[in-house]
């Protein structure tokens, strides 16, 4: 019987071996999956931050690892919600190993008082929920898909021509406006601008039917991520300006984790008032030549996408973007 325990972060032998695991059974399904570093994890638990906090599973069979699971919970805003995050070694499965880790997360969460759980099913090309060991499985524990995104990348450099045909695009369009950019640290005087931009990313990114409130960004917040992200990612970002009057009209923000090959292209938001202008192209392009120019040994860039959001997705399509894989998002309220 497998038995399942904590892992203490601080143990640099126990915490190592979870993500040897987790980086295996992942890679086993998906050879496109972007998984999280070695850094990264170590920075995320072992100093964890004033608003999301984490335990991790493993299950152990004859003293060996052979799954883990990541459950996390939202410390300010959000405190209804659990995050729960199940892989098994594929030399492993259907030996009740998931269900195992699956349900000691739940009486975790369940003893927080959180009400919903949800977990990320990926599902590669040819595969449906109905097909996939991941969607059978969350399907099993009870759990429906609340939302779902396309894992899309795209190789760099992106090709000259391409670049040139959308910069054409967007210089009939976004006259009116300018692009700042800045790195890990957002410039004091755009704080105020890049907060309100945040709060409304949070309130706007589409989420289905997932059971997430949005989170008001503030300095405090912004201050704190930004130190947190800085210790395993390096961050771009580019906001537009109109140049009459200053505004900052939409930013775009890149995740560059550090020793690595690619590069993640996450929240890109234009601002109610000042869509239209194909400002999100605009910001995509500005960032793309930082990369150029300071990156060059990024190989890939990947972003995540919902498949009805017509404008982003025709965006993404148009630098020539192509899905590797979708992910659902599952969900399980208590009570439903
Ligand atoms: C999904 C995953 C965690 C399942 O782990 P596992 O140890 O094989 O799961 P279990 O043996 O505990 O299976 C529990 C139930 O899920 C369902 N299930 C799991 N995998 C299945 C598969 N390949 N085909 C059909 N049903 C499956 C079954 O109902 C099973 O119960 P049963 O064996 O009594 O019929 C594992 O395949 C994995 O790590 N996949 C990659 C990561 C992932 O997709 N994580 C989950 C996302 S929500």
């Amino acid at each position: 019987m497998v038995e399942v325990v904590e892992v203490d972060p601080q143990d640099e032998a126990a915490l190592r071996d979870y993500w040897e695991t987790e980086q295996q059974a992942i890679r086993h399904d998906r050879p496109d999956a972007i998984i999280r570093t070695w850094d990264s994890l170590r920075n995320a638990t072992q100093t964890p931050g004033p608003f999301y906090r984490r335990e991790l599973l493993a299950a152990r069979l004859d003293g060996r690892t052979v799954g883990v699971a990541d459950l996390g919970f939202w410390l300010q805003g959000n405190d209804h919600l659990a995050g729960l995050e199940v892989n098994v070694l594929a030399s492993h499965r259907r030996r009740g190993t998931g269900r195992a880790l699956f349900e000691e997360g739940e009486r975790r969460r369940r003893a927080l008082g959180r009400t919903s759980v949800s977990g990320e099913a990926y599902v590669g090309e040819g595969q449906t929920l109905e097909t996939s060991a991941a969607g059978l499985f969350a399907t099993a524990m009870g759990m429906t898909s609340a939302h779902q995104e396309d894992h899309l990348a795209l190789r760099l450099p992106v090709d000259e021509t391409q670049v040139s045909r959308l910069r054409d695009a967007v210089a009939g369009h976004a006259s009116a406006y300018d692009v700042v950019t800045w790195g890990d640290r957002c410039p004091d005087e755009h704080v105020e601008a890049f907060c309100a931009m945040n709060t409304q990313m949070s309130a706007d990114v589409p989420s289905g039917a997932l059971d997430v409130e949005a989170v008001v960004w503030d300095e405090a917040r912004l201050r704190s991520s930004e130190e947190r992200t800085a210790r395993s990612f390096h961050r771009v970002i580019a906001a537009a300006r109109r140049r009459d009057d200053g505004v900052l009209g939409g930013y775009t923000l890149l995740y560059l984790p550090h020793g690595e090959e690619h590069v993640l292209q996450d929240d890109t938001l234009v601002m109610p008032e000042h869509r239209g202008s194909r400002l999100g192209t605009m910001l995509k392009l500005a960032t793309l030549d930082i990369v150029r120019r300071d990156h060059p040994e990024r190989q890939t860039l990947h972003t995540w996408t919902e498949p009805d959001n017509h404008a982003m997705y025709r965006t993404n399509l148009g630098f020539g973007y192509v899905a590797v894989e979708r992910m659902h998002e599952m969900q399980l309220k208590d009570g439903v």
